[in-house]
């Protein structure tokens, strides 16, 4: 998906991607996995749910997002919400990121907008560049198993995901699982959560 079709759908407010909340993946990897609270960078945050929900556990968050009125939105809530949040607007594969070393890295939908091997493979890499030593990543990612007649989010294989990883992080956890959603059907992802190799 391109940088303007996401501008477009922000400003057609086509956004079904978004819960008004944070996402049960999220919390739930979060709390089993007793992920420690540090520095963590929420790629392709959109209006800042995930990123305000982490703050709120004591992690330092930096949100970015390449569409201008999707990190206004999610500055207007952390304000409202008043979240320590720094939500930044940029192309994650091209500019610089700030606030490196980061310990967590979570991404929603975000890594499987790529449709190219290489932008994958880059987006990997880059992503290995800016966490510490050990570092976790987070990826929920649309799972091509999923059968459908209806639109939904890309869809990648696991052949995919490993393919773009496996050079700069060893995988912990590979599920197949459900997108958390307030519709009456849930889409089917991938829960990857990977540390970074040394
Ligand atoms: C499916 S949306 C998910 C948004 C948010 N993570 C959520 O769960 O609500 C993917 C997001 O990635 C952003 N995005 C796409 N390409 C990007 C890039 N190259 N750099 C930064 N953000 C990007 C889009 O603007 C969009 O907000």
């Amino acid at each position: 998906m391109t940088e303007k079709m996401f501008k477009e759908m922000y400003e057609a407010g086509e956004t079904p991607w978004e819960l008004h909340r944070p996402d049960r993946n999220l919390i739930e990897m979060v709390k089993e996995r007793a992920i420690p609270p540090g520095p963590a960078l929420d790629i392709g945050c959109g209006t800042g749910e995930n990123s305000i929900w982490l703050a709120g556990q004591g992690f330092t968050v930096t949100g970015c997002d390449i569409t201008e009125l999707a990190i206004r939105q999610a500055m207007a809530k952390a304000a409202r919400e008043n979240a320590a949040c720094t939500f930044l607007r940029l192309n994650f594969l091209t500019d610089d990121v700030p606030g490196a070393p980061f310990t967590f890295l979570f991404v929603r939908g975000c890594f499987h907008s790529f449709d190219s091997v290489a932008d994958r493979r880059r987006f990997a890499e880059k992503s290995a560049r800016l966490l510490a030593k050990e570092g976790l990543w987070l990826s929920l990612i649309g799972n091509a198993d999923e059968r459908r007649d209806s639109p939904g989010p890309p869809q990648r294989s696991a052949l995919d995901i490993v393919s773009a990883v496996e050079k700069s992080f060893e995988i912990l956890l590979l599920a197949a699982g459900h997108f958390d959603t307030n519709r009456a059907a849930a889409h089917r992802n991938w829960i990857c959560l990977m540390k970074k190799r040394a």
